[in-house]
């Protein structure tokens, strides 16, 4: 491989960054997660995750990407003998987040043609479940291929593949230079439309009153790590990869904090119009906030089309509008999401970037076939629940205990990011980096682990649970390991000088 590829601007690498971290998880989960666990008092353990897991570890992954240069496994490789497999994991789940990821899109996209003529009814759980999803009776009932759902997946496919196959400047960063704007544009729109609705001011007042007590439990604050992760996209490789893109003089500090606020506000700010557009439901109702708010596809595909057909005027618009900032949110998350494998699968086979932009997509859109069919649903459901809970706070993990104790880099990391930066990192990154987070994720593991073990997920049968949820959680971690094996294989013969085949 000759020269590295790189961003075009300093402002393309950033909206990059904000694109893969604004994504579904912003407008569909952070709302409810911050309704849930206490409301205003939630941003106390959310903030404390940010400032001492979220943005240090986004620093640390634009340090490991930007210092070493290459696709995860190899920056990783680098960084520590031995450790490509902490590279490949978060690339392989990566790469089953995406197959579903893609699969929520393609219903967006859906939705947005529903929109035209308001085609969900007045019964719009009827509507998601039966006539569209045609969601079978269980998980054992695979229900056949809905081509309805296959035509919008291939289309989101299409441009995901499209974009990263055009490469870093042509593809990705034109793909957030447009796409990012437009969704601001968007979801101010729709945030605006939200808080102005009668009956919004309820819907802010269940969202933000504190409730401080809820402080003392330790779900709460597992929910406000596992949200600054997800939501970030740290821990899965995305943010090494993109920073490896960077040229040799780049303000990593100043990017990892405006990368680390502008999602934060981003969510924040969608939570403000999805509460206030709750409130106006409940309102128009009768009904009580608590009982119309939700979360994931039952706040996107049941309780906004509902509000969408309340609202005073403009209804198909604001259907477009809503529908449309989730495709958007969601196609530059989906991108960051396969650019992971691209890069990594790139350099391992020494693949070029078109070779390896249509295998990577063209086994993703197969792995996506799985949730086109009538017990999609459950299938997206147990792999999410299990890919999030052992996928990006292990490796979070990982990480911080690779750089502070085993390499003990993190001085040099400091020094490093901050010669090039316009203000200087202090020493509470390092504190951060070699025992706050360690300690704190190594505590949410253990109480993961138990609660795993006490209840099976949402009562789904237990071969489910294991097969489509530890199985492929367990895959990932195999192929990683195999192909940290096949790595370290291949590295021998380089080092003693000798060619061998691949
Ligand atoms: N951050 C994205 C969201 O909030 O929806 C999802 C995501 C993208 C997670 C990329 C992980 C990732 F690597």
């Amino acid at each position: 491989m000759s020269t590295r590829e790189q961003w075009g601007t300093r402002a393309g690498f950033v909206l990059a960054a904000i694109g893969s971290a604004i994504g579904l998880g912003n407008i569909w989960r952070y709302p409810y997660v911050l309704y849930e666990n206490g409301g205003g008092s939630f941003l106390i353990p959310y903030f404390f995750a940010l400032f001492t897991a979220g943005i240090p570890i986004l620093l640390l992954e634009f340090w490991i990407g930007h210092r070493y240069r290459k696709a995860a496994p190899y920056a990783l490789r680098d960084l520590a003998r031995g450790w490509s497999w902490l590279g490949w994991w978060p690339a392989m789940v990566c790469f089953v987040i995406v197959t579903y990821y893609a699969v929520v899109l393609a219903w967006a996209l859906s939705y947005m043609y529903f929109s035209f003529g308001l085609q969900w009814g007045d019964d719009t759980k009827a509507f998601l479940y039966g006539n569209f999803l045609k969601l079978t009776d269980s998980p054992s009932v695979v229900g056949g291929l809905q081509w309805h759902i296959v035509l919008p997946v291939v289309i989101v496919w299409a441009i995901v593949f499209f974009y990263v196959y055009r490469g870093v400047r042509k593809g990705i960063e034109r793909a957030n230079k447009v796409m990012i704007p437009l969704l601001l544009v968007m979801i101010a729109i729709v945030v605006f439309r939200g808080v102005t609705l009668p009956g919004a001011v309820d819907g802010l007042n269940h969202l933000l009153t504190p409730d401080f007590s809820k402080l003392a439990n330790p779900q709460v604050w597992i929910a406000a790590y596992s949200q600054v992760f997800f939501s970030l996209s740290i821990a899965f490789g995305v943010m090494i990869t993109y920073a490896s893109y960077l040229p040799k003089r780049a303000d990593i500090n100043n990017s990892a904090f405006i990368t680390g606020l502008a999602n934060s506000g981003f969510e924040f700010f969608a939570a403000l119009g999805v509460f206030g557009a709750i409130g106006f439901l409940a309102h128009v109702q009768g009904a009580d906030v608590k009982d119309v708010a939700s979360a994931g596809p039952g706040l996107a595909f049941v309780v906004f089309p509902k509000i969408i057909s309340e609202l005073p005027a403009l209804n198909e618009l604001f259907g477009v509008l809503f529908f449309g900032a989730l495709v958007l949110a969601g196609l530059t998350s989906a991108i960051s999401l396969v650019e992971v494998s691209i890069a990594a699968v790139m350099e391992k086979f020494s693949w070029s970037r078109q070779k390896a932009a249509s295998i990577v997509c063209g086994a993703a859109f197969v792995g996506s076939l799985v949730y086109t069919t009538g017990g999609g649903l459950y299938y997206l459901d147990i792999v999410d629940h299990f890919i999030n809970a052992f996928g990006g706070l292990l490796v979070g993990l990982l990480e911080v205990i690779l750089v502070g104790w085993v390499v003990k880099k993190t001085a040099e990391a400091r020094a490093y990011t901050n010669t090039m930066s316009d203000f200087a990192i202090g020493s509470w990154w390092d504190f951060c980096v070699r025992y706050v987070t360690p300690i704190v994720l190594g505590a949410m593991t253990l109480l993961n682990l138990v609660k795993e073990f006490r209840e099976p997920y949402e009562g789904y049968p237990l071969w489910a649970l294991l097969t489509l949820g530890a199985g492929v959680a367990a895959a990932a971690l195999i192929v990683s390991v195999a192909f940290h094996l096949s790595d370290a294989r291949n590295l021998k013969p380089v080092s003693h000088g000798k060619q061998e085949g691949m």
